[in-house]
């Protein structure tokens, strides 16, 4: 997931630039000597638009992340894995709107990183991806990201440097809204992954598995073991009604904030309490169904956003997907259940506000198939709904491929033979997402809040499903170079990103 150097545009660069090897023709966002030019994600544009976000008088919130090895307790299994700290997930940094957050990154990684701040509309050159916003940090290295975070809401970091994600390497970024009325009791912070690293496979090498059944699909075999593969014999069962193709790798563990279901986390509270609780989705290759048993979720906001408060039983969270749910607690122990959608196996969390036993690890409530909130169903708030407005300009972004070969694309190709998808400052632009594979795919853009278009929720992650064509509207009000992709982590690796790139 890095790596926007296209090889079309580094040779145009190198031919173009003739030797002048400046920072910008190593970070490619020069469109090359005859493309058009790009606004720079470290140039004027960006920082004048970061003045404009400074609030006066604002606090600054500083932090330190230190990636490196670790072993973690998942609640039984130990594993070696690479995290932000010694547990999982990472630190939880939190500021108010206007803010201005330093974060100091020490890589003790043995590889190159990179952070990136998952939904924050941010100055570009902060964004965090390695060969667009800025170079990798180094094995050994370090970097400082230096940003205002201007809206409310829930939002994650994690790498942007190849399959990392799927390692332990996330945390969640709260933006606190100084004006919210508030008024909860408590607030719960909850973060569902999919975890291998440790069980005897590190993501690359799940990376490469996917890619080596294909070469052995190609070349007459059967990909017989495919079981650890993630696909082989997964591949007919990981379906689900309502994404389809749900998945290229069956997961050993579900994760709820770091531990397994059979060793969950309690959250405390009292009955009568009113709590609101971020869920986040860290996953990379799963999709979440989660509902609380016995209790009704009012859904408040997605991405970070406000909506049309909706009651519902259960919800569905994409991979970089977040939703904020209030719930009026009843008395005595409550599963918080994440269903892996269209997989084999769930995360769990104890909600405890009295006396009782909490349901079996492995028990699937009712509540996950009744009511679900899905975020093409939900209305954005008024102060937040993106007012009605035709588009300056379209970019249509087909997605399809498939396992064999593992591939893919928008558009027909891979990232690095993607022209970026070009807009200018001020405009209204429309992404037409049309899914002609026969996955789902959680489309996130950089930078920006989409709104899905006739008054539908803001948001920066959005799962298409198959056949399924979704319209989202964003203002191009946030000059720079930035990345759309599938959030699927393989899926991005195998070439399904593009350049969103404002033109200077
Ligand atoms: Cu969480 Cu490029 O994404
Ligand atoms: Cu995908």
């Amino acid at each position: 997931m890095q790596s926007a150097l296209t090889r079309r545009r580094l040779l145009a660069t190198a031919a173009g630039a003739a030797g002048v090897a400046t920072v910008a023709t190593a970070l490619g966002w020069v469109g090359g000597a005859l493309g058009p030019r790009l606004v720079e994600p470290a140039g004027e544009l960006v920082r004048r638009g970061e003045a404009g976000r400074r609030r006066a008088g604002a606090a600054t919130v500083t932090a330190a992340l230190q990636p490196r090895p670790v072993t973690l307790d998942l609640g039984g299994p130990l594993v070696q894995t690479w995290a932000y700290a010694e547990s999982v997930p990472g630190p939880l940094l939190r500021a108010r709107a206007g803010d201005l957050l330093r974060i100091h990154v020490e890589n003790g990684l043995p590889a190159e990183t990179s952070v990136h701040w998952h939904g924050v509309a941010l100055r570009n050159d902060m964004d965090g991806v390695p060969g667009l916003t800025q170079r990798p940090i180094a094995a050994g290295g370090r970097h400082t990201y230096e940003f205002t975070a201007p809206d409310p809401g829930t939002y994650f970091y994690h790498p942007h440097s190849g399959v990392q994600l799927d390692r332990g390497l996330y945390g969640v970024v709260v933006i606190d809204d100084p004006d919210e009325p508030g008024g909860f009791d408590a607030e719960w912070v909850v973060v569902l992954d999919d975890w291998v690293d440790g069980t005897g496979r590190t993501p690359d090498q799940v990376l490469a598995s996917l890619a080596e059944m294909a070469e052995h699909m190609r070349h007459g075999g059967h990909g017989g073991h495919g079981g650890h593969g993630g696909h082989g014999g997964g591949m007919e069962t990981m379906v689900s009604p309502l994404l389809g193709g749900a998945g290229d790798v069956a997961y050993p563990w579900y994760l709820v904030n770091g531990r397994i279901a059979d060793a969950p986390v309690t959250l405390t509270g009292k009955p009568g309490w009113r709590v609101r609780i971020r869920l986040v989705n860290a996953a990379a290759d799963t999709a979440f169904r989660v509902a609380l048993t016995g209790h009704r979720l009012t859904v408040t906001h997605t991405d970070g956003f406000p909506v049309v408060p909706t009651d519902v039983d259960a919800i569905l969270l994409g991979m970089g997907e977040r939703a904020d749910v209030t719930v009026d607690l009843g008395d005595g122990a409550f599963g918080l259940v994440a269903a892996a959608e269209g997989k084999i196996g769930q995360g769990l969390a104890v909600v405890r506000t009295g006396a009782g036993e909490p349901p079996p690890a492995t028990r699937r409530p009712a509540e996950l198939d009744r009511r679900m909130a899905l975020a093409s169903t939900l209305r954005a708030a008024e102060p937040v709904r993106l007012p009605d407005q035709a588009p300056d300009r379209v970019h249509t972004l087909v997605l399809s491929g498939q396992m064999m070969p593992y591939r893919w694309t928008i558009n027909g190709a891979t990232y690095e033979r993607l022209d970026p998808l070009l807009v200018c400052s001020g405009e209204r632009v429309r992404l037409r997402l049309v899914n002609r594979s026969t996955m789902f795919h959680p489309m996130h853009v950089h930078g920006h809040t989409f709104a899905i278009t006739g008054g539908g929720a803001r948001k920066d992650t959005v799962i298409v499903v198959p056949n399924q064509g979704i319209d989202v509207d964003l203002d191009a009000t946030n000059p720079g170079q930035w990345m759309v992709h599938c959030h699927n982590i393989y899926h991005a690796e195998a070439g399904m990103m593009i350049n969103l790139a404002y033109q200077a």
